[in-house]
């Protein structure tokens, strides 16, 4: 009787005595603009109405954006560095929100990192990763209805949007040709294409083309708009999309706003990021 007592003691001592302590933690690429990380603090402020109780922390993946911060302020952490402290301040469970818009190779890294946080001795109870934007099947519809309630208040139906996403060579990277096609229900008028991958800008080109559309708005798909947004599409270079539409003959006006700063896209993280919390029992 009493061995068994002594028993429960040790067991109970083991785990059961931690108090819960439950956190979030957001994982972005990160930027080096600053005025684009205004998109990250509406995405912030949205988790916090949604988790008033519960710490929320940040972590930017790209080692050159935390580099390149850390020269004029505070370096931010890596996601490895930023689990680590919350193991260290007793943090027991936590859930990591991805702020990528496709489950590419960062986020499958990201993955692979937080499942390495699971497997330590005596460290959280439970965590897990929230998916990016397009993740579940219904994502790509809902993200299409999200992106077409941002559209600029003064584009009339015949101009174009197009939107620019950031592309990849993963096999995930045929979400972005399902949003085209599912914008295109909506909207007939409004396109996507990629940096890097496919659709690319000559598949806008040629939808332009075709239906002789002659004002567009040019508005990036990412979740801030960065360097990408700021250069690659409406920068002064030759090579930018505003340049090559425009001596196409089509005039252009660029909307610099991240998908993160959308409330009703921003939205499509939060619901991945309450069913991380949710299986975090
Ligand atoms: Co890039």
């Amino acid at each position: 009787m009493i061995l068994l007592l002594v028993l429960c003691g040790i067991a109970e001592a083991g785990h059961g005595d931690r108090p819960e302590k439950r956190g979030i933690l957001l994982a972005a690429f990160g930027t080096t603009v600053p005025e684009a990380r205004n998109a990250y603090s509406n995405l912030e402020r949205m988790v916090k109405e949604a988790f008033p109780r519960v710490p929320v922390r940040w972590a930017y993946t790209s080692r050159m954006v935390r580099e390149k911060m850390g020269e004029s302020g505070r370096r931010p952490d890596s996601v490895e560095t930023a689990l680590a402290r919350m193991m260290d301040e007793g943090f027991t469970r936590v859930a990591v929100q991805s702020l990528h818009t496709i489950g590419g190779w960062e986020f499958h890294d990201l993955a692979r990192n937080v499942r390495a946080f699971a497997g330590m001795a005596d460290g959280f109870k439970s965590i897990n990763l929230g998916g990016p934007l397009l993740n579940g099947a219904g994502d790509i519809d809902r993200t299409a209805r999200a992106l077409l309630r941002h559209l600029p208040p003064e584009r009339r139906l015949e101009d174009a949007v197009v939107f620019m996403g950031h592309g990849t060579d993963h096999p995930a990277g045929a979400l972005y040709t399902a949003l085209m096609v599912e914008l295109g229900k909506l909207d007939s008028r409004v396109l996507l294409g990629t940096v890097e991958g496919r659709p690319g800008i000559e598949d806008v080109r040629v939808r332009l083309r075709e239906t002789g559309i002659k004002e567009a708005y040019l508005i990036p798909f990412m979740a801030v708009a960065g360097d990408h947004a700021r250069n690659d599409l409406a920068g002064d270079a030759p090579d930018s999309w505003r340049s090559i539409l425009e001596r196409d003959g089509v005039q252009c006006t660029p909307v610099l706003m991240g998908t993160a700063e959308m409330d009703s896209v921003a939205e499509i993280w939060l619901r991945h990021l309450k069913e991380a919390v949710e299986t975090n029992r």
